[in-house]
């Protein structure tokens, strides 16, 4: 038999399979689940609602599906163990040959990735982040998106999607006037070499619209141009140009430091002249109506939207977020050729995107369009310790430069206390790969639906489920290898002996379980799934390793012994790098 990457997924496909050869009919389903480690890896517990259906008594079925199991070339005596237990549940163990020859043959990060390329196939997904709006600086909100952004795209490529990121920046609205005015108010020069510039512009902002609040001249100025932008007067349409360019380089500069990756930038502007179709065709279709003016669309089969209609096109005739969002799908659709699209906002955009999905399902049947998966990846807010979103002192949001230099600065405090003798440079160095991590992973290791607190003490912590803990780990299990000389990449499989002890078998017990825990954080789109397995994962080795001698004589031992210290430091370097993180070798 093969060795099996997914064995609860394969035992699934499998039983399937040999209980029609025992004459079992098609809606036996085998309902496989992880079992109590004292009966074995996995159990089918579909047997008895089959049977309680067919009126048939279980444990004959059961029997008849384990017999056609032996019997067939899929099952291999050596590598695993089914027997029937109970009324008719079948419990199955994977032998410690099986557990060798998997960890022989899925020996590292391109392996794995080969292996989980099985999850998507190659389907074509466009996934919708970090999406800020231009003229702002970055603060503490836009830290989410970022990192549970990069973490699910780098998860759903190494698990097959042919995936491309498409940043759906707000570069178009109404605060434009008011930044056109203070410009040209303050004969302020943008320059996107600049560090400060997206911070004066900010500054600036605040002052114009501090104005057009206080002045109705300064508000009809600040209309005027407005108006003037949007009929394409080139002055105003040269500076609103370099607006987005202030914002864009900051952005990219913040992206490069928090390692995101970006195909395509294409904000709301690109849609302007693409949402005419849209209210064509939500018009004919009969989707959208006239209400006040404006164009809605109700949807009266809805609990609550048959009273909260979706406006896309507003009274004054301008376009807004909704149609916006509706022609980005067209395009996504008809350009990209997305089979999927995945949106990554705060959980306050529920309504629009339900709102959305409903409608472009209607709009997509009506036209014939194929219309593709859609989901809302949406996440809850950061609290400070007071419970309430997290402000400075003086009630500003957190700039994220800030807070990720306050992070870096932290932990170099704690880098220098556990190494005095380390040089700047090298200390500078951890210090920016400890900081940034501890910030993201602290967010991901969190059910991104819910809201968390933020502790500099908690996420910086070398113990508990923290990236500080999952990097110290890696680095010392890295010198392990270095302390010997061997490389961690060397073939330890062959020369290894069977797994024997409890701590081995467990290790590898869990080391098996990473496809299924793809399979669990791919479902819903929920790191912390992955960041969970990871803590426990590193846990369980060093179990392993206070419990069982490395480096000993006895050669076949030592190799199998260093074949699991190899998978897990690869595998808990796989799991941190999908999560956006790059472990280091020392610290
Ligand atoms: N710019 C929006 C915001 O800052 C997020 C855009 C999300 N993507 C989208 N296609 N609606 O809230």
């Amino acid at each position: 038999m093969d060795i099996w990457f997914h064995p609860s997924k394969e035992l699934d496909l499998i039983l399937k399979k040999v209980a029609k050869t025992a004459g079992i009919d098609g809606d036996f389903q085998p309902q496989i689940r992880t079992a109590d480690p004292r009966f074995g890896d996995f159990q089918a517990n579909g047997v008895l609602p089959y049977a309680k259906q067919a009126k048939t008594n279980p444990r004959a079925i059961a029997e008849k599906i384990v017999e056609a199991l032996k019997n067939s070339p899929e099952y291999d005596s050596e590598l695993i163990e089914a027997s029937i237990a109970g009324p008719g549940f079948i419990n199955f163990s994977l032998k410690p040959k099986f557990l060798n020859a998997w960890l022989a043959k899925y020996k590292g990060e391109a392996e794995l990735k080969s292996a989980s390329s099985q999850f998507f196939n190659g389907k074509k997904m466009i996934i919708d982040y970090p999406s800020p709006n231009t003229a702002k600086q970055m603060h503490v909100g836009h830290l989410r998106p970022m990192v549970i952004g990069e973490a699910v795209k780098r998860l759903l490529k190494f698990c097959g999607a042919n995936i491309e990121t498409d940043n759906h920046v707000g570069d178009w609205g109404t605060n434009f006037g008011i930044l056109i005015y203070g410009i040209k108010s303050e004969n302020y020069k943008l320059d996107a070499s600049n560090e400060n510039s997206l911070e004066e512009l900010e500054q600036m902002y605040k002052r114009g619209s501090a104005l057009a609040k206080a002045s109705e001249e300064a508000a009809n100025a600040a209309r005027e141009e407005l108006v003037k932008l949007q009929n394409g007067d080139p002055e105003n349409v040269a500076l609103w140009n370099e607006i987005n360019k202030v914002s864009v380089s900051a952005f990219d500069r913040m992206y490069e430091r928090m390692s995101i990756t970006i195909d395509h930038t294409l904000g709301e502007s690109f849609y302007r002249d693409k949402v005419g179709r849209i209210y064509d065709e939500l018009t004919e279709t009969k989707i959208a109506e006239e209400d006040q003016g404006a164009l809605v669309v109700f949807h009266r089969d809805h609990e609550r939207f048959n009273k909260q209609p979706f406006i896309v096109r507003k009274s004054d005739g301008a376009s807004n977020y909704a149609s916006t969002d509706l022609a980005t799908l067209l395009y996504r659709v008809e350009n990209f050729k997305a089979e999927e699209v995945v949106y990554v906002t705060d959980g306050r955009q529920q309504d629009h995107f339900q709102q959305l999905f409903l409608t472009a399902k209607k709009w997509f049947d009506a036209k014939g369009y194929k219309l593709p998966d859609l989901r809302h990846v949406w996440f809850g807010t950061i609290l400070g310790e007071d419970g309430k979103a997290i402000k400075t002192k003086s009630g500003e949001p957190v700039r994220l430069k800030a807070l990720l230099d306050e992070a870096v600065a932290r932990a170099k405090a704690v880098v220098k206390e556990k190494n005095p003798d380390i040089d700047e440079v090298e200390a500078d160095k951890i210090a920016e790969t400890v900081g940034v991590s501890a910030i993201k992973y602290a967010d991901l290791s969190q059910n991104r639906t819910g809201d968390y607190m933020f502790s500099w003490d908690k996420l910086l912590a070398f113990d508990g489920n923290t990236a500080p803990y999952l990097l110290y780990a890696i680095a010392r299990m890295h010198s392990i290898f270095r302390k010997a000389s061997i490389s961690p990449d060397a073939d330890f499989a062959s020369d290894a002996s069977i797994l024997e002890t409890e701590q081995e078998i467990a290790l590898a017990r869990k080391l098996l379980s990473l496809p299924y825990i793809f399979e669990l954080t791919l479902s819903e789109l929920r790191p912390h799934f992955l960041c969970t397995y990871l803590f426990e994962l590193a846990g369980i080795f060093s179990g392993f390793y206070n419990a069982n001698k490395v480096i000993v004589d006895d050669k076949a031992v030592m190799a199998r012994r260093l074949m699991l210290c190899s998978r897990t430091m690869r595998v808990l370097e796989a799991g941190l790098r999908l999560l956006g993180i790059e472990p280091l070798e020392k610290m």
